[in-house]
């Protein structure tokens, strides 16, 4: 019987955080034994912020090493750098030709990219979700593990995967959806400055390459507020953030032990936020080492690359091949 197909990448903008890792590279590993898994670097994504050559090489070459630290196994799924795979580039064109300009401009990301960067709302930030679903069907993805932030990027590569089957009434793509553990949402992990998702962007990220000082460092700066008033009282988003972050790095007793202080007014936030970040350092402490193990060893992360591009690539020309054939490309001269 084959496994189902799962796809997912993050863009190599920097340090993976721990918003990527529960959000995403967590369900990577997870997944890796019971599918077909293809997990690659975004490095074309990524130039709709104009990186540098240098910055761009070292951001993959970190996002790699830092896969694999977190336990990808290369011999289980398939590790790939977007821009080894130019197949990628052709499927993008085509879907180009039926991804309309109103729903492109109505998509949030969008909107908050040009809010973010208004002197660089360039065309790739508007088709980012067609290159997204591109990666996606290319491989006949079923399912894609990612944090509820790209939830609409997703539904945008449903709609053009069923637009295509129903345009050349073909079901050439099956049609992707979110993945998550035990029916769970789609998480989304806070960051430290309460409010909103922890991201690189938002600069209130704590990095799985992050050194236990800075760690105690950022944990002990959260923001949170002057403390309870009344039994049981409903908590606010800043200190509510304390709180989703031990549910996701602390044992249940942990959690239960600091929800007690809080529902009696007898939490003091300082001995919550010393335990938060332990139990951050023994959650990261481990990955960080084998990522400055594999950060040392080009051969491994080029034969890592070179292994995974070449599976990728077939994947990805199969399905092109196809593509192109119900399209009407076909050599009659
Ligand atoms: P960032 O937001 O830091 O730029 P990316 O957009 O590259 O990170 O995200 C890569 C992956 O990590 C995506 O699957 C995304 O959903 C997930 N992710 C990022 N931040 C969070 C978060 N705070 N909570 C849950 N998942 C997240
Ligand atoms: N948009 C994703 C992010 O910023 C990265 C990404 C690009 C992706 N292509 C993808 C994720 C395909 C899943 C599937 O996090």
């Amino acid at each position: 019987m084959n496994k189902p197909t799962v796809l997912s990448g993050i863009r190599p903008t920097g340090y993976l955080h721990l918003g990527n890792y529960f959000g995403a590279v967590r369900n990577f590993i997870r997944m890796q034994d019971d599918f077909d898994c293809f997990f690659f670097i975004a490095d074309i994504h990524s130039l709709t912020t104009h990186p540098t050559p240098g910055d761009l090489q070292s951001g993959v070459k970190q996002v790699l090493a830092e896969y694999l630290a977190c336990g990808i196994d290369p011999e289980k799924a398939t590790i790939f750098i977007q821009s080894d795979v130019p197949e990628v580039a052709e499927l993008y064109t085509f879907l180009n030709m039926n991804a309309y300009l109103g729903e492109l401009e109505r998509t949030t990301s969008f909107k908050d990219k040009a809010r973010k960067q208004p002197d660089n709302v360039n065309a790739g930030l508007l088709t980012y979700p067609v290159l997204m679903a591109a990666d996606i069907i290319i491989h006949k993805a079923q399912f894609v593990p990612v944090g509820k932030d790209q939830e609409q990027n997703l539904e945008m590569a449903r709609k053009f995967a069923k637009r295509f089957n129903r345009m050349y009434k073909k079901e050439v793509f099956p049609i992707p959806r979110p993945y998550t553990f035990d029916g769970k949402d789609m998480i989304k992990v806070p960051g430290l400055d309460g409010s909103g998702k922890m991201g690189k962007s938002e600069g209130n990220a704590i990095n799985l390459y992050e050194d236990p000082k800075s760690i105690r460092k950022k944990v002990m700066r959260a923001v949170t507020d002057s403390g309870p008033t009344e039994m049981n009282q409903e908590k606010p988003e800043s200190v509510q953030n304390l709180f989703t972050l031990m549910e996701i790095v602390s044992t249940p007793d942990t959690l239960a032990h600091f929800d007690e202080l809080y529902n009696k007014c007898e939490i003091r936030y300082g001995d919550m936020k010393k335990q938060l970040a332990e139990d951050i350092i023994s959650y990261t402490a481990p990955i960080r080492e084998r990522i400055i193990e594999i950060l040392d060893d080009n051969e491994y992360l080029a034969k890592v690359a070179k292994l995974g591009a070449d599976k990728a690539r077939e994947s990805a020309s199969r399905t092109l091949r196809e593509v192109k054939e119900v399209i009407g490309f076909k050599r009659l001269f």
